[in-house]
């Protein structure tokens, strides 16, 4: 059998999709204590009545920083509120938020202990995710990702633990992002289809604890192939028309299968490149995975095995589509234009090189050198 005959699929037992499912919320959580770490943006807005506002034994958290700082969730759990549930509701930072306080109130900290992969010891309290952008996949996937103050680059935790137990995916809740969110996060989302579409396939020794990156896989393969081509076919009208149900649903479909994809088979070139690149720029990720992309599929297409996996996803030359979907949403073209100088490429992939759990996903031999020509291709703003 080839090595991608095997499957692994990890996801919440509990998934809806649609306009809608968010009323399911208070049935879900069925009068149990609730910690709801709620994204600060739904302050004051219809869906924080709609959402937090039907439960009835609640206490908020909505003191989530941008980058997600990993000291700054401990202040989640102050105080002698035990939560039979943890609920997250927001953009990917709130949900990975809402996935580690479940995990602190667990096994208790500092998170640190858990950096890496299969570092959790056990079920942490069950997570209900409600996502508000149409990126991360986060509602399904079993990582989180903090800025450690200590280290260079953001670092991920990784357990099947943290898959969270149910997730309502409504697109409502994605109607009033603002343009930029809808792109990055989206354009994110895109990049998880493609990276677990092309990743790796490994064969798992299942008499040991398989990897929580499992690589692609014979279950992942058609549901990351349907999310690349609904992304790409309508992300550039939801961030043209806000506005635009249809378009709106699309997105976080497509989102939302990119997750299910990835959560099993990791990401893998771009995903390891954008950590650095976040950490020296301040931007945000899915800006940089976005930008790299057509950068990291021109290196890939050079093995003829993986550009024929490539041609499946895209109609037409694929850097030449993902290239104008950059271009219609408003993703810069090159690093220069972010601000990364030229001399610090080497350093960048050397950083890059060093998240091991994510190059060993490449499909290709990821060396120093492969990761500078990416670099080097993406400052220039030259695809080749
Ligand atoms: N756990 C995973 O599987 C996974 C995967 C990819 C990325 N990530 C992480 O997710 C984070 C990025 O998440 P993101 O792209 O969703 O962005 P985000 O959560 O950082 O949100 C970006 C901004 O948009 C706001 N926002 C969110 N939804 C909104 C809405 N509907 N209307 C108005 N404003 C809204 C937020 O308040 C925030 O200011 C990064 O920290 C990244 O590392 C996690
Ligand atoms: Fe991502």
């Amino acid at each position: 059998m080839p090595e991608d005959a095997n499957g692994t699929l990890r996801l919440p037992g509990r998934l809806h999709f649609g306009f809608g499912v968010r009323a399911q919320l208070a049935a879900l959580v069925g009068g149990r204590r609730v910690l709801a770490v709620v994204d600060p943006f739904l302050k004051g807005t219809r869906f924080y009545d709609e959402t937090v506002g039907n439960l009835g034994n609640v206490r908020v958290f909505d003191g989530v920083t941008p980058e997600l700082p990993a000291d700054s969730l401990d202040v989640a759990l102050v105080g002698d509120f035990e939560p039979e549930v943890v609920v997250g509701i927001g953009g990917g930072s709130a949900l990975d938020a809402a996935k580690l306080i479940a995990l602190l109130f667990a096994h208790g900290g500092p998170l640190s202990r858990y950096y890496g992969e299969n570092q959790v010891p056990g079920p942490c309290v069950p997570v209900i995710a409600l996502p508000t952008t149409a990126g991360t996949g986060s509602e399904v996937t079993p990582v989180a990702v903090v800025a450690d103050p200590a280290r260079e680059v953001k670092v991920g935790i990784s357990s099947p633990f943290l898959v969270p137990a149910a997730a309502l995916v409504d697109p409502e809740l994605t109607l009033g992002s603002p343009r930029s969110v809808t792109a990055f996060s989206g354009i994110d989302a895109l990049v998880h289809a493609v990276e677990s579409y092309t990743a790796r396939a490994f064969d798992p020794d299942w008499t040991a604890t398989p990897p929580v990156f499992t690589g692609r896989n014979a279950l992942t393969e058609p549901i990351a192939l349907q999310a690349a081509r609904q992304i790409t076919r309508w992300l550039p009208v939801a961030v043209a028309q806000p506005g635009d149900r249809l378009a709106r649903h699309e997105v976080a479909q497509g989102a939302l299968l990119a997750g299910i994809a990835f959560g099993s088979t990791g990401t893998h070139l771009c995903h390891a490149l954008q950590y650095p690149i976040g950490a020296l720029t301040k931007t945000p990720h899915g800006l940089g995975t976005g930008l790299l992309l057509p950068y990291a599929i021109r290196a890939l297409t050079r093995d003829r095995t993986v550009a024929a996996r490539l041609a499946t996803l895209f109609d037409g030359d694929p850097v030449d589509r993902v290239t104008e979907v950059n271009r219609a949403i408003g993703v810069p073209s090159t690093l220069a234009e972010i601000g990364v100088g030229a001399e610090q490429l080497p350093r960048i992939a050397e950083l890059a090189l060093a998240s091991r759990r994510l190059i060993a996903i490449a499909p290709i031999e990821p060396s120093h050198g492969l990761l500078l020509d990416i670099l080097e291709h993406a400052h220039a703003g030259d695809p080749g």
